[in-house]
Order: C-alpha cells, then sequence, then structure tokens
C-alpha cells in the first residue's frame, strides 16, 4: 500500500449522510487541532495501544530520514486515552492531508471519560503501510526523535507536546513518558 492515504481515505462512506462525526484524536490531533470542532470531550478507545512506530515524511522527518510519530496497535484488553472531536464532514479534506503519511480512517466505538460512548472515527496507520517503522526500543525511539526534523519542527517537539497534553489530562502512558524520559537524558 502506497503511504499516500488520501484517496483511500475519501471513499471512506460509513458517515456518509450525518451533519456531524465524533473523531477521537491520540497523538497530534490531540494537541494540535487545526480544524474547527463543535465541540470537544477527553475520551478513549479500547484493545489498541499508542507506539511511536510510524514514520514521518511530511511532517516530524523528511523523505530522506523520516521521523517517529504514533500510531495504534492492537492489544486485547489496553485503554488508549485521548481527545474526541465534534466535527462537520467538511472537515475530513484537511484531516486527510494531515494525515496522508499512512493512516486510514477506521470506524471505533469511542468512550468518553463520564462513561457514555459513541460511534466515530480514528486515523490508524496500520503495519501493512509504506511508511510503518515498526518496533524498536523506547531508548531507540529516543535517539531517532532526538535526530528527525521535519516541516512541522522538530520530532522531539512532537513528543514533548503529547506527553504534556496527557499528563494535562491526568492520564498515563508509561510508553510515552519512557520516551520523554530518555529524550531529557540525552
Ligand atoms: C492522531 O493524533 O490521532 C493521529 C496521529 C497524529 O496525527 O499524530
Amino acid at each position: 500500500m502506497s503511504h499516500d492515504t488520501i484517496a483511500i481515505n475519501q471513499r471512506m462512506d460509513k458517515f456518509d449522510g450525518h451533519h456531524s462525526v465524533w473523531l477521537f484524536g491520540y497523538g497530534s490531533l490531540i494537541y494540535k487541532a487545526d480544524f474547527p470542532f463543535i465541540e470537544r470531550r477527553p475520551a478513549s478507545i479500547a484493545n489498541w495501544t499508542r507506539r511511536f512506530w510510524q514514520g514521518s515524511h511530511d511532517h516530524r522527518g523528511t523523505e530522506a530520514a523520516p521521523g517517529r510519530v504514533v500510531t495504534l496497535v492492537h492489544a486485547a484488553g489496553a485503554v488508549c486515552d485521548g481527545m474526541a472531536y465534534l466535527i462537520t464532514p467538511q472537515v475530513f479534506a484537511h484531516l486527510d492531508h494531515r494525515e496522508k503519511n499512512g493512516y486510514l480512517r477506521l470506524a471505533t466505538d469511542i468512550t468518553f471519560d463520564d462513561a457514555t460512548t459513541t460511534e466515530g472515527l480514528v486515523y490508524i496507520a496500520t503495519a501493512d503501510n509504506a511508511a510503518f517503522l515498526g518496533p524498536a526500543s523506547e531508548y531507540d525511539i529516543a535517539v531517532h526523535i532526538a535526530a528527525s526534523h521535519g516541516p512541522s519542527g522538530p520530532n522531539r517537539d512532537y513528543l514533548m507536546e503529547l506527553a504534556q497534553a496527557l499528563r494535562a489530562m491526568g492520564k498515563d502512558d508509561p510508553h510515552v513518558f519512557a520516551i520523554e524520559a530518555f529524550l531529557g537524558s540525552l
């Protein structure tokens, strides 16, 4: 699969006809909401865990030297905390461009922090996309992030802003916080 997912995402028709759709964000979508939204609520999705396993050629790295950003990996029983946004379908044109480096829109159940649920969408970069980098130790991920820069800025800022946003929401993520600690020691 090519890592430009815009065309595939534009064919995603599950919520066609809806006036608004809930989008779950778990990476930069938590702290960088550069799109209009009707409402935003802390939320989580089940059976996925956040990992810095996706290459970034367009935001936090380059074609020659991709950075590392988050995707979600299946993990039975896991809970991934993030932020849910109620958006109009028009916003997907912007989001599909922003998330074009391997991310596909998938339907998911979303649980708000008050335990109510809804169905919505999440952008996930699966292991079969060309930009997928896969596992590495948290120390090696920190070293990689420390050396990476792209059009959206230093890869380090992506990680630090994500860690700060999770902390501000009172959420734990041992993977993110371990990489943050290694980055601080480099
Ligand atoms: C997300 O934040 O939900 C997707 C990954 C990213 O854009 O960082």
